[in-house]
């Protein structure tokens, strides 16, 4: 199949599909308005760190198949299919910010061939390519739904080896043509782990094609689902931590049936990230809009937001009822291990409420430094490394499972932290925290 693909938008779903789509064998324009974030592409390196994507998008611009661009004229006028993944910036009151989605839709559906398809990749609102279809006088069958559910930092081997792929429209033949452009993927994904350097996955994924307003809610749906997951797991270790009970052997015994799954249920310090959190309050919003109260998905969100604190109260009372001139080190900054976002990261957040309530704050992760600078309080001192961070603190509290920070911190502990430091695992991740214990360290975990 010889299609001609533009992307519109690279951020992290619109790079990484660009860059997979010019490895299957298309020709992808990617359409990027940020001068420098277009500038790094062009040289053939990605701006954000995802394991596997710089090579695949260097073999894409070497070979002349990825075609960064700041124009929609440059493509779109000869592209079979256009792919939508422009951002979705939360709204004050927690909605989704749709300017760009419209902008996108609006100059691109101008310039296209009657026959090309548009497919929304952006996590929108249920009732959102209906009413792009009404503005914009779109022939209904050419707009199909095509949520996205790669995770960052597998962004690459999600999207080769997925789990299903959901097409929703009215027109059937338009749908079995993008379910074609995913097959002509899969057909080569072997490979392109191979250039990517990535491992091959294992699953076999099905096609999903429906309508439309259900493609919309299977995305915000599933996401909204694993959030719940996370929030269930994070009242049940409040509790846990009250009856001096295990919420990480808990949840692997409640999770061995396999109608619930072991999967999402890690306690901590909460969810973070570009989707679980605006993907729960987007889910709100359209609740709100069709009248139907989703009191569940509230909840979720309210002991979500109420995780920070806990693992500052937490911290808290370990060193005596005050933070005030404690000098604490916080590990992790990126929302989850493999990425360098610090979109929503609890890292963040517990670093600027230690800031707040007075301690000492410095601060490590392996790859989201400069990221998390743009949220990070200026007192907050960041480090290059581990041992860096640690010397002289009185405690430290583990908020991302890099392996870096968890696979060997008993000796480094021992060599910098003050003794009998608290070590506060907010992510439930040391596995040996036995060997902390005789260290002399004051372990504490989130329900452990
Ligand atoms: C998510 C969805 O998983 C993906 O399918 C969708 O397309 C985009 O949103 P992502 O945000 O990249 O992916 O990360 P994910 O791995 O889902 O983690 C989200 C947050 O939940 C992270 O902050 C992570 O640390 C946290 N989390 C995850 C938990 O606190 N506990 C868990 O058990 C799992």
């Amino acid at each position: 199949m010889s299609s001609t693909i533009t992307v519109l938008g690279a951020g992290y779903v619109g790079l990484s599909t660009a860059a997979l789509l010019a490895q299957a064998g298309f020709k992808v324009y990617l359409v990027e308005p940020n001068p420098s974030r277009l500038d790094t592409i062009k040289q053939g390196r990605s701006f954000f760190f995802e394991s596997g994507l710089d090579p695949i998008i260097k073999l894409g611009i070497d070979s002349g198949s990825l075609l960064p661009t700041d124009s929609y004229e440059m493509g779109v006028p000869e592209s079979d299919f256009v792919f939508s993944c422009v951002g979705t910036p939360d709204n004050p009151d927690g909605s989704s910010n749709l300017s760009y989605v419209y902008g996108a839709a609006e100059t691109a559906l101008r310039l296209m061939q009657p026959n090309a398809v548009y497919i929304q990749k952006s996590t929108v609102p249920v009732g959102t390519g209906k009413a792009i279809i009404d503005k914009f006088d779109v022939e209904p069958g050419r707009y199909v739904s095509n949520p996205e559910f790669l995770r960052e930092g597998t962004a690459l081997q999600d999207t080769l080896w997925f789990d299903r792929i959901v097409c929703g429209g009215s027109d059937e033949t338009v749908l079995s043509r993008v379910v074609e452009l995913y097959k002509a993927l899969e057909a080569h994904r072997g490979d392109i782990a191979s250039s990517a350097g990535i491992k091959a996955g294992t699953v076999t994924g099905s096609y999903i094609t429906t309508d439309l307003n259900s493609a919309e809610l299977i995305k915000v749906t599933a996401n909204a689902f694993l959030a719940l997951k996370i929030s269930f797991a994070n009242s049940i270790a409040k509790l846990s931590d009250a009856v001096d009970a295990d919420i990480n052997g808990i949840m692997d015994a409640v999770g061995a049936d396999k109608r619930i799954g072991r999967a999402f249920l890690n306690a901590g310090r909460g969810y973070g990230g570009g989707c679980f959190p605006k993907d729960v309050s987007g889910l709100i919003s359209s609740g709100l809009e069709h009248g139907i109260d989703l009191e569940i998905m509230q909840a979720a969100q309210q002991v979500n937001e109420s995780m920070p604190g806990y693992v500052i109260e937490k911290l808290k009372d370990r060193l005596g009822g005050n933070l005030s001139g404690k000098k604490v080190a916080v590990l992790g900054l990126a929302f989850k291990k493999g990425t360098s976002d610090t979109r929503k990261s609890p890292g963040v957040k517990i670093a600027n409420l230690l800031d707040t309530f007075g301690a000492e704050v410095l601060a490590y992760d392996p790859q989201a430094l400069e990221e998390a600078k743009e949220d990070l309080r200026r007192s907050v001192v960041l480090h290059m490394s581990i041992e860096e961070t640690l010397v002289d603190c009185d405690a430290v509290v583990l908020a991302t499972d890099w392996e870096e920070l968890v696979s060997s911190p008993a000796q480094i502990f021992a060599d910098h932290l003050n003794s009998g430091a608290v070590v506060l695992d907010a992510v439930n991740a040391y596995k040996n925290y036995i060997d902390l214990e005789n260290l002399g360290f004051d372990y504490t975990g989130i329900g452990r």
